[in-house]
């Protein structure tokens, strides 16, 4: 069956590209935000408490329904389902979800696009705390900008797909993550010695269990939640799709567990950059979605050097946004190679054209329809598709994965177990079936209520 798939080339491939996918704009635009608005570190604790307990058996069962179908998700139910039973139509809320997700991604992604080059060029030499301000403000009432930046993200990304895998995917992603990884190392040591950032670093670190009161607990459970699936990139076979072109050499947990760690660390580094810098420079980190890129200008033109770091900076947050570009990119071409006999190159040039005109109207909501505000006053189209995704179809989708393999009428626990644990390392718990069963989606789904209900109806 489907011999000729193609593999990654080693395994460092598989984790790399994995942690390429997961490690993205969720950890270095998002997490910081979002933490800033939740109120700091009591925030982080909860997100990470659902990385650990959530996430990672969840980035099991996922990669392990990958693995063993060889599929997308757009037929890997279809392979392992029991005769006679309806899991193969969550492909299509999966797929949805891709391609929602790309609808915004590539917008910010563009952002970072624009900020590498401005960087670059000295555009934000001499400039004070307003004048960058200005800058990021005037970028977003600029349709024709954002929409030229956003196109050149998905040309980017679909031509090093189109390269194939191993030639495309996995080369590129493999140096783009390496250099990554050592930047933002780099940077955090430097960020976390900023005079005045001493503020941020408590803010970031101590634990302040009234911020989350002021938010409302369930709220602020609902946000974590979002966030730590998005960050792994859990719940719409985003992921499952790199199992399907492992071998059965390593047992699952161990590599879900290694994401896991990759993803975090850079998730955590992102707030030690930002959080110093927003106390130094006085900027509220409860900014929201501009955080980072009213914030960051300003601690590069304060430090010797600063062009030069802060265009590394840029370039590699956008090597971050691309290799899940890249990413989601590879998974949107498998569901149409999947599901139709098209070739490859049919299917790229398809979607290249398809996601460049679903991108617009995130582009168009900062401006021409910023009158759109789905989620109430000041919101924007960005936000509602973000909530879509994150608190949405992810852990919905979440849901749909964990049951599928551990009930009867599903894929079934014991086949999960020995996939997941076929080849060396670490094994799944095979005591946690009652949890992974009944308690994990339980707790996933009594979030998402309660966090609809203090949304919408309180
Ligand atoms: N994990 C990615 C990020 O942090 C986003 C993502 C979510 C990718 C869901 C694929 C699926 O940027």
């Amino acid at each position: 069956m489907n011999q000729q798939r193609e593999k990654f080339s080693s395994r460092l491939g598989f984790i790399l590209i994995s942690a390429g996918c997961a490690i993205g704009l969720g950890n270095v635009w998002k997490f910081p935000y979002v933490t800033g608005k939740y109120g700091g570190a009591a925030f982080v604790l909860i997100y990470i408490l659902f990385l650990v307990l959530l996430g990672i058996p969840i980035l099991v069962t996922e990669l392990s329904v990958g693995r063993a179908s060889q599929r997308s998700v757009a037929m890997s139910m279809d392979v392992l389902e029991q005769k006679g039973t309806k899991w193969h139509y969550f492909k299509y809320f999966a797929m949805a979800g891709n391609y929602l997700l790309m609808m915004f991604y590539t917008t910010v992604a563009g952002w970072m696009l624009y900020y590498f080059i401005q960087m670059a060029s000295g555009g934000f030499g001499g400039l004070d705390q307003d004048g960058v301000a200005n800058i990021f403000g005037s970028m977003l009432e600029n349709p024709a900008l954002m929409a030229g930046f956003m196109i050149e993200v998905v040309l980017i990304g679909f031509g090093i797909c189109s390269r194939g895998l191993q030639k495309g995917v996995e080369k590129i992603t493999k140096v783009m993550m390496v250099l990554l990884l050592l930047l933002m190392v780099v940077l955090a040591v430097r960020s976390a010695v900023l005079e005045g950032g001493e503020e941020g670093l408590r803010f970031y670190l101590t634990p302040d269990f009234s911020a989350l009161k002021e938010n409302g607990i369930l709220e602020v459970l609902f946000a974590a939640l979002g966030q730590a699936f998005f960050t792994l990139s859990i719940g719409m076979g985003a992921i499952a799709i790199f199992g399907s072109y492992i071998d059965r050499s390593r047992s699952l947990t161990g590599e879900a567990v290694f994401i896991t760690l990759l993803d975090t660390s850079v998730a955590l580094m992102s707030g030690l950059i930002i959080f110093p810098a927003c106390f130094a420079y006085g900027i509220n980190p409860g900014a929201g979605p501009s955080l980072i890129f009213i914030t960051l200008p300003n601690v590069f033109n304060a430090m010797p050097g600063g062009r030069l770091w802060g265009s590394l900076f840029f370039l590699f947050m956008c090597f971050a946004a691309l290799s899940t570009v890249i990413a989601v990119f590879q998974n949107i071409i498998s569901f149409g190679t999947d599901l139709t006999n098209a070739s490859r190159k049919k299917v790229v040039f398809i979607n290249l054209v398809a996601i460049i005109l679903l991108s617009l109207p995130c582009v168009l909501g900062f401006n021409l329809l910023s009158g759109i505000q789905p989620l109430g006053a000041g919101s924007t189209v960005l936000d509602f598709e973000d909530f879509i995704v994150s608190n949405n179809i992810l852990p919905l989708g979440s849901v749909v994965y964990v049951l599928f393999c551990s009930m009867k009428m599903g894929w079934g626990w014991d086949n999960f177990m020995a996939e997941a644990n076929s080849g060396k390392g670490l094994r799944f718990p095979k005591s946690i079936r009652f949890y992974i069963q009944w308690i994990l989606p339980l707790v996933v789904l009594f979030v998402f209520v309660m966090g609809y209900k203090s949304l919408f109806f309180s």
